[in-house]
């Protein structure tokens, strides 16, 4: 069978922008920003971006362009025994980050239908916490299900099953065609609409005011590498599968770079937005900016939901906006997962695109449930800590060791060359081979001395095991039995781009 294809290069693009501009580029990089020294940050985020997410991304698209195949299947093609690699990511993704991930979507759509009559009223976070999440005392205290929200949950996975199901031209690219210009206009109109709002200049003072002692905090470091991670999709198989539904002839590293500047440049231009809105609540209520944030969460379904009470007759407007570009940068970002999940099972097991759009929707479905019921918050924080600490950096250090070290890396830089305008030098394969291995342990053995000492937002060791570390270990063991099944199909016996070179 012949291997889908994007339509033009500007789909792939704008497809791979889609699965890098999420919820975390407007609920997680501003308040980071703030709290870990206003402008002083970019200098941390900046070096992650540069040493390691673009380095990252640019191995991920030649993976998947030069071996053509998904995760699965790249890494197969690389050697028998690296096949779990490719899963391994998929299923942790997949159902780890996108199960909650789906659910937080599921909460802005139903906030836009709370802004058409503000009906968070005048205690926005009683609201969110009591009457929206019901928030129970603990993970293992689940005695309901918030109906809003499941339905929220149903209607995110009606859409992701639609567009899945019309394949990677027809439903992924068309999907982000509509989806990605559509997102920059919301964006844009928030944006210039938050900075008109009086004492919008105290929000970006508070933004980006630098402290340059917060550089010496290892803390720092961390977290800036960690979000380069997560808001570059790396570590989640999506980017080595994107790059593989391109024709043979297509600037590789220069669609890198694009996907990369953009992101970074709309979480900053985002943060405009939302720190605009902190200082007009500020100045409103006449207290100091630092008083009204709050943390990532709190940002969008507490803080948000009060200043939007307080702009007066557009207020609902801005609220339906705001939530509806909340839901369709999540929306494009829930969709690539699936979308690189369902390619390595059909490349693997020739499975039909319909099938497997239907059982990996109904999986995320029905896996979301517990992410909608009372206990849920605290599903989704354990998840969220652990896939993001060492699920993301573990999968890039291995990515980084396999190709750099049992793997020809130069037939990736050479092919990457052959394709590209920019052209990478010999430093990429050290960065690759030494730099990234190397720095990332470093962060993971910090991240790994933290845990151990101290349980995580002091949850039980119990809800810590059974919930966040299980499901690191239960998706490693999962990848290790689907590597383990026979080929149907007879993809991985095809070779790559550069074995001609
Ligand atoms: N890059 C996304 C973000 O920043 C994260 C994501 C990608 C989540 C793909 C799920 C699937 O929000
Ligand atoms: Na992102």
């Amino acid at each position: 069978m012949k291997r889908s294809e994007w339509g033009s290069r500007v789909g792939f693009v704008l497809a791979a922008i889609g699965s890098a501009i999420g919820l975390g580029n407007i609920w997680r990089f501003p308040y980071l920003c703030y709290e870990n020294g206003g402008g002083a940050f970019l200098i941390p985020y900046l070096v992650a971006l540069f040493t390691a997410g673009i380095p990252l991304l640019i191995l991920e698209f030649g993976v998947g362009h030069e071996r053509i195949g998904s995760a699965p299947l790249a890494f197969r093609k690389i050697g028998k025994q690296w096949e779990w690699l490719g899963w391994w990511p998929l299923l942790f993704t997949m159902f780890g980050i996108v199960l909650y991930y789906s659910v937080v979507i599921a909460w802005c759509i139903d906030f836009l239908f709370y802004s058409v009559k503000l009906a968070w009223g005048a205690d926005s976070e009683a609201f969110f916490f009591k009457q929206f999440l019901q928030v129970s005392s603990g993970p293992t205290e689940i005695s309901t299900i918030r109906t809003p929200i499941l339905f929220g949950l149903l209607a995110v996975w009606a859409l992701t099953w639609v567009i899945i199901m019309r394949g990677v031209s027809k439903g992924v690219e068309l999907a982000n065609m509509i989806f990605m210009p559509l997102l920059f206009v919301l964006t844009l109109v928030l944006v210039f609409w938050s900075l008109n709002l009086e004492g919008s200049m105290t929000g970006i003072v508070a933004y980006l005011k630098p402290d340059f002692s917060k550089l010496m905090d290892p803390k720092v470091w961390v977290s800036a590498y960690g979000q380069i991670f997560f808001t570059l999709s790396l570590g989640f198989g999506i980017m080595i599968t994107y790059a593989s539904y391109m024709p043979e002839k297509s600037n590789m590293t220069g669609s890198a770079l694009i996907t990369a500047l953009v992101n970074s440049g709309f979480s900053l231009i985002s943060g405009f937005g939302v720190f605009s809105i902190l200082g007009f609540m500020a100045t409103t209520q006449n207290v100091p900016v630092d008083e009204v944030v709050k943390e990532s969460i709190g940002l969008a379904f507490i803080v948000y939901p009060k200043a939007i009470s307080m702009i007066g007759d557009f207020g609902p407007m801005f609220g339906m906006l705001f939530f509806l570009s909340l839901t369709v940068a999540g929306v494009s970002s829930a969709i690539s997962i699936v979308e690189a999940f369902a390619s390595g099972l059909e490349d693997k097991f020739s499975i039909n695109r319909k099938m497997l759009a239907t059982l990996l929707c109904f999986l995320g479905f029905t896996g979301g449930v517990i992410f909608t019921t009372n206990g849920g918050l605290f599903w989704l924080d354990i998840v969220d800590h652990f896939i993001n600490n060492y699920g993301l950096v573990l999968a890039g250090i291995l990515e980084c060791i396999v190709v750099g070290w049992f793997f020809n890396l130069d037939q990736i830089r050479k092919h990457l060359n052959k394709v590209s305008k920019i052209q990478l030098g010999p430093w990429w394969n050290w960065i690759i081979k030494l730099f990234l291995p190397l720095s990332l342990s470093v962060i993971l053995l910090n991240q790994l001395i933290r845990e151990l000492t101290t349980a995580y937002g002091g949850y039980t060791w119990a809800s810590l095991i059974g919930i966040g570390w299980s499901w690191i270990v239960i998706t490693f063991l999962v990848a290790f039995i689907l590597a383990a099944q026979p080929w149907r199909t007879e993809n991985h016996l095809e070779k790559g781009r550069g074995d001609e070179l």
